[in-house]
């Protein structure tokens, strides 16, 4: 029997590192490829690609946001002989104003340009990830006992990224995903105001939740630092919290997985278990 080769790119993201493990540990061999992973990949470097994608069979892509590369790293992939390629997308990217004045033109071309590429293809359209509150974005608030944020008092299905793992490595590994668009959320909506109360009663640490006007926030990330273009596609992606688009459920996990997706307490709970919050 001869052995498959995966590559993982994104390998040290909140998902990708989670792709990475699964499938070592069910015995598969994984290049994990990033800028900073162990296989060097860059998308703003094309002489990195071909070594990653030498003698692979499956790849699981995290593109790189407002960068118009993956479409051209999927014909590379298909001339190089991948079989399978599943893309991490975004849920709402498909539907005109989602983001509102957000630009998710390069999320939607990449989608496009995968299904023309010739490998089997899955997408993932995961809603917002449970881990920006202990890996992301989100835990620079949680640690300073108050979360700034434009989502208003906007419920979100947060999907455990650990499932959104789960569900690429099923789809580059076993039959029966290819052509599928996988819209993930997790099982139950809750608002900042529980996530947060939730957070603090796991650490013993309160923390509020202030949301703050689209504008006002804006202005704050500016101040911390940010570009103007990244202040505002960050604050273009909490809107539809603020609108109440976020807080659908998605049958994503169960149709790929053939089980519930995790509840928002379980990803508390493991997060406080590794020690996320300090
Ligand atoms: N966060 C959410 O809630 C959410 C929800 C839905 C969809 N998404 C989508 O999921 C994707 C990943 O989101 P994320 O922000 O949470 O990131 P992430 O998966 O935590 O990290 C991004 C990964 O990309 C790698 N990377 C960054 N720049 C790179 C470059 N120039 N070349 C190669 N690799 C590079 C990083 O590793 P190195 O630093 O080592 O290069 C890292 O492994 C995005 O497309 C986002 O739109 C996110």
């Amino acid at each position: 029997m001869t052995t498959k080769t995966f590559l993982v790119i994104g390998g040290t993201g909140k998902t990708g590192r989670r792709v990475v493990s699964q499938l070592r540990a069910r015995g598969e061999s994984v290049r994990a490829a990033s800028r900073h992973g162990e296989q060097r990949f860059d998308w703003s470097d094309e002489s990195t690609w071909d070594a990653a994608l030498d003698g692979v069979h499956g790849v699981y892509v995290t593109p790189l946001d407002g960068s118009t590369a993956a479409p051209r790293f999927f014909e590379r992939a298909a001339t190089a002989g991948v079989e399978r390629v599943v893309l991490l997308s975004a849920r709402g990217v498909d539907v005109p104003g989602y983001y509102g004045d957000g630009d998710v033109e390069s999320m939607l071309a990449n989608e496009t340009a995968l299904r023309a590429s010739g490998p089997q293809w899955t997408i993932l359209r995961p809603g917002w990830f449970a881990q920006n509150f202990s890996e992301g974005i989100f835990r620079a608030g949680i640690l300073a006992g108050e979360l700034r944020q434009a989502a208003g008092e906007g419920a979100a299905s947060f999907v455990d990224t650990g499932d959104i793992a789960a569900v690429g490595v099923a789809a580059v590994t076993e039959d029966g995903h290819a052509g599928e668009v996988y819209e993930l959320s997790g099982p139950r909506a809750v608002t900042f105001e529980e996530a947060t109360a939730e957070i603090g009663a796991a650490t013993g640490k309160p923390v509020k939740y202030v949301a703050l006007p689209p504008a006002e926030f804006v202005e704050e990330l500016a101040g911390q630092g940010w570009s103007e273009a990244d202040a505002g596609m960050w604050t273009a992606g909490l809107s539809p919290i603020a609108r109440g688009l976020e807080a659908k459920i998605s049958d994503g996990v169960r149709r790929a997985l053939g089980r519930d997706a995790t509840d928002f307490s379980v990803f508390v709970k493991n997060a406080e278990a590794e020690n996320a919050w300090g």
